[in-house]
């Protein structure tokens, strides 16, 4: 039986999701923007906003969905997963209330604390700044200070990284955050690992590294991700045997304490000198994380989703044990004053060998234009992240003007400096 599936989201992410999943169900999908690359994969897209929930679970029964695949977090904060799930059609993704592992930080920690999931770094939160701002001048040590709420990966302040101690309260008494975690400053390497789970079932990927800087050698504001890559083996050349299975750890402890949990399970980590510690969970696919791992994965995406929601075993799954490297092209000005609105030209005949993801850019009858966020992606594949980085640079003249690459991502020169930074740290 062909399966009809929804797609809800249309980013680079989604576009790979969409990808992922086109050839084996009849695939439709709705998002705010309208994405090229998606729109030519599904049998019918409709412009939604993806945090409206009820309009989402309308368009999945008006075309008959059997079960919805949701992107972004947005989404998922807005209770999209249960407006579908109270529709009948099965939501790969939590429900709002498990969704708050992500989309609340302060509730995240308290629950890593209660459940005594492993790589919780010391914690506290704060509803008045004032309070906040006594804790960091009393504070021995750097601390990172983050809004409880959503901010796209873009209101985390690092002191001694970042910003100083004075910068920081400043920054929270110049807020209307009504609440904030203040935490220890993690110090070592990130990276991502991503688990499909459901019915009690963890399925890990290989772990990934984004970079979040908006310029290169790590300068710069944080972005939602500039680039990323993967090597052969599931984990990366500055993690030691032990930190994957560290991180999976984590991942399975999370869902023990939350059997329930459905969907993407993603776990930033920061790899100290001690082993993995948490930085965050998000409750859904990496972006540009999505885009390393579903061009590799060989297991089809579909028998993922259909055996979750079949409430089966999930499949061991099965990659091509090619190395990735994704790049993004953003406009200029991103993150802090993007040119939205641009026309931009993408050509996809010097694309090459390499993958092309549409992102955050509007079809319309008269071109291709920016938003406020990322543009579109090229992801290389090859025996090395070497080779998977040629590739996806050769992929990059598909770029015009007025958009902005971080092309040092995946480079040797850079990948030799994380391995250089484990090593110091861990001497
Ligand atoms: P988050 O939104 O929690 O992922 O934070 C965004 C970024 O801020 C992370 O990817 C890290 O680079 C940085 N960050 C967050 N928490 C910490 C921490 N406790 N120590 C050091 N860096 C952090
Ligand atoms: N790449 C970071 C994120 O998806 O949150």
């Amino acid at each position: 039986m062909t399966e009809t599936v929804l797609l809800v989201g249309g980013g680079g992410r989604e576009h790979s999701i969409a990808r992922a999943v086109a050839d084996d169900c009849a695939l439709y999908a709705c998002a705010s923007n309208r994405n090229p690359g998606i729109r030519r994969l599904t049998d019918g897209f409709d412009s939604i906003d993806e945090t409206d929930a009820d309009a989402v679970a309308d368009y999945a029964t008006d075309v008959g969905a059997d079960l919805a695949v949701i992107g972004p977090e947005s989404a998922l904060a807005a209770g999209v997963a249960d407006a579908l799930d109270d529709a009948g059609v099965y939501a790969f993704g939590p429900q709002a209330e498990e969704a708050r592992l992500e989309t609340d930080k302060a509730y995240q920690r308290e629950f890593m604390e209660e459940a005594d999931v492993p790589g919780c770094p010391d914690y506290a939160v704060f509803d008045e700044m004032d309070a906040a701002c006594d804790y960091i001048d009393a504070y021995d040590g750097d601390l990172a200070v983050k809004p409880a709420g959503l901010t796209g990966g873009k209101g985390v302040k690092v002191i001694g990284d970042q910003v100083t101690a004075e910068e920081a309260k400043a920054y929270l008494r110049d807020s209307d955050y009504d609440r904030v975690v203040l935490e220890e400053r993690l110090v070592g390497e990130e990276f991502t690992i991503q688990a499909f789970v459901a019915n009690g079932d963890v399925r890990t990927t290989p772990a990934v590294q984004d970079h979040k800087r908006a310029y290169e050698g790590d300068e710069g504001p944080n972005t939602g991700g500039m680039g990323s890559y993967s090597d052969t083996e599931r984990s990366l050349p500055f993690m030691d045997d032990g930190d994957y299975a560290a991180a999976v750890g984590v991942l399975e402890a999370v869902v023990e304490a939350l059997p329930d949990y459905k969907g993407v399970l993603y776990g930033q980590f920061m790899l100290a000198d001690e082993g993995p510690k948490v930085v965050e969970f998000n409750a859904r696919f990496g972006d540009p994380e999505a885009m390393n791992t579903l061009p590799v994965l060989e297991t089809p995406f579909i028998n993922v989703l259909t055996a979750a929601r079949d409430g089966n075993a999930l499949p061991e799954l099965a990659f091509s044990g090619e190395a990735t490297v994704c790049k993004y092209a953003v406009p200029d000005g991103y993150p802090v004053d993007p040119d939205s609105g641009a026309e931009i030209a993408v050509d996809e005949e010097s694309v090459g060998d390499a993958l092309l993801y549409y992102a955050s850019v509007d079809e319309r009858d008269d071109g291709l234009y920016t938003t406020t966020s990322r543009s579109f992606a090229v992801v290389g594949r090859g025996d090395s992240i070497a080779a998977a980085e040629r590739q996806a640079e050769d992929g990059l003249s598909a770029a015009g003007g007025g958009l902005r690459i971080r092309h040092d991502v995946g480079k040797a020169d850079l990948v030799e400096r994380r391995v250089e930074h484990m090593n110091e740290l861990r001497e």
